[in-house]
């Protein structure tokens, strides 16, 4: 075969065949139509790969820097646009290499000695991803930064605590922000985890059982920055595994899963406060939408739109989940549909935590260099909310319980004590003194203090609990960790 014959596919491998792929079977098998976006990771590995089999002597010094006098062409016309993906020759790989070949003649086709489509592409998804991962670690870091700043703005503002949507306890809206900031670091610790499984080499295992060429696969692995913390290249240790193993793009896609439930819950309750019932923020008109026929709407879509979006990269998990069930060792084509929903993730998940950041934080105006946006907090309303529903009963009893009463005793009375408040129609601490005192003769005057939303909130000072005090010093851990 000479240099410009590598066409179209079916002459990308052999004679053996004797007619050409139909149509159909060529649209059906192709995927350069969307596995071009690993086209750098592709290049990155290609120039590795080459460096190394000319520093073992496989292939010459003159080939290496034709192939990277050549790579550095094709980088060029595919930036351009110029690049002509062809739909004959499959996928990324095979495009790349026959544009090689045809610029550099035999030393692209030396290139792919020692290697196999199965090891370049499952390096080629682990170097993308693990960008990828890079990406979205930054943007979990500004998510969390939002709301903290944002949470630091409103330690003491009170809102009802629900259980089962029942109003329970107040709390403090600076530390409901904060159990996202939680969920959010948590989210970190697992893409950090996945990325050290992620950056791990496959080139070497070749097709499926490793190659007779004497390569040298560490000196890859160093080249692509696949080594640990300790700078140890990180090599995938079994040839039929290597190619095979998808289970660092399920893994990736779990954890994204579990931050877009996050994101989710967030925006379901960002949706709830923003109702008229509730009143409790407002976010900035640009995140909402108007409705067609209803002048006075005020949609919140974003937030929606997050929570729906929810479903899709977990349906995706499923997907590549299900992909991978009952597959052989070692590579199958069924591992060409891992991109579509792994592609699709990265997407969704770096939109939504780009757009929650704004929408939570505000963006500075270029103009005025001011921070605009973000939401903006009723604390009015929140504190409204907080008196209704009886949310220091729980007060009252531990109230009772530092006077010596035993703490079941102290629920049953408060029991009683809620029962008046109710047919009175009025909070726990708009009863009289007399009243309450009616209910247990060891109720005095400093009792109102206990029922008060403020003094609820103060003393509830356990590592962790909604005490501004508490409140204040988890700022400052999360300040000090996300830098
Ligand atoms: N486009 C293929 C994929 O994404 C590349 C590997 C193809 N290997 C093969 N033996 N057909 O998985």
């Amino acid at each position: 075969m000479s240099a410009n014959q590598l066409d179209t596919k079916s002459q990308a491998w052999s004679a053996l065949f004797s007619e050409p792929m139909s149509e159909l079977v060529k649209r059906y098998t192709a995927s350069v139509f969307f596995d071009q976006r690993l086209w750098q990771a592709d290049i990155a590995g290609s120039l590795a790969h080459a460096e190394m089999l000319a520093a073992q002597g496989i292939i010459g010094a003159d080939d290496l820097s034709a192939i990277q006098k050549g790579m550095a062409q094709i980088t060029q016309e595919i930036e351009s646009g110029a690049f002509e993906w062809k739909l004959d020759l499959e996928d990324v790989h095979l495009n790349i290499e026959a544009r090689l070949t045809q610029l550099v003649g035999d030393a692209g086709k030396r290139l792919h000695t020692g290697r196999s489509r199965n090891d370049q592409v499952a390096t080629d998804v682990r170097l993308w991803l693990r960008g990828e991962i890079d990406l979205i670690s930054g943007l979990l870091n500004d998510l969390q930064k939002a709301l903290v700043e944002v949470a630091a703005r409103h330690v003491d503002v009170i809102l009802p605590g629900f259980t089962h949507l029942q109003v329970a306890q107040p709390v403090s809206f600076g530390h409901h922000l904060l159990a996202y900031v939680e969920m959010f670091a948590r989210d970190a610790e697992r893409f950090a985890d996945v990325r050290r499984r992620t950056n791990r080499l496959p080139l070497g295992s070749a097709a499926l059982a490793g190659t007779t060429y004497p390569l040298d696969r560490a000196r890859v692995a160093r080249t692509l920055g696949m080594v640990n913390e300790a700078g140890e290249p990180q090599l995938c240790q079994n040839s039929l595994d290597a190619v095979s193993d998808r289970d660092f793009a399920i893994e990736f896609t779990a954890a994204a899963s579990l931050c877009m439930v996050h994101i989710s819950r967030l925006s379901e309750e960002l949706i709830i406060w923003m109702s008229q019932n509730f009143g409790f923020i407002r976010i900035a008109d640009r995140f909402t939408t108007g409705s067609s026929i209803m002048p006075q709407k005020k949609n919140p879509d974003v937030p929606e739109l997050a929570r729906g979006k929810t479903g899709r990269v977990v349906g995706h998990l499923m997907g590549l989940i299900t992909l991978m069930k009952g597959q052989p060792l070692a590579y199958n084509k069924d591992n060409q549909e891992d991109k579509e929903p792994l592609f699709d993730t990265v997407d969704t998940l770096k939109d939504t935590l780009r757009i929650f950041t704004e929408m939570i934080g505000g963006q500075i105006n270029p103009a005025t260099g001011e921070k605009e946006g973000g939401i903006t907090v009723n604390r009015e309303a929140m504190e409204q909310a907080a008196l209704k529903g009886y949310a220091t009963a729980t007060d009252l009893a531990d109230y009772l319980v530092k006077k010596g009463v035993p703490f079941r005793d102290a629920h049953e009375t408060v029991a009683h004590a809620v029962k008046a408040a109710t047919s009175h129609a009025c909070d726990l601490s708009e009863l009289p003194l007399a009243v309450l005192q009616g209910f247990h003769p060891l109720i005095d005057k400093d009792v109102y203090e206990a029922l008060s939303l403020r003094g609820s909130l103060n003393a509830r000072r356990t590592l962790g609990g909604t005490a501004p005090a508490q409140v204040l010093a988890q700022i400052e851990r999360h300040r000090v960790r996300l830098g």
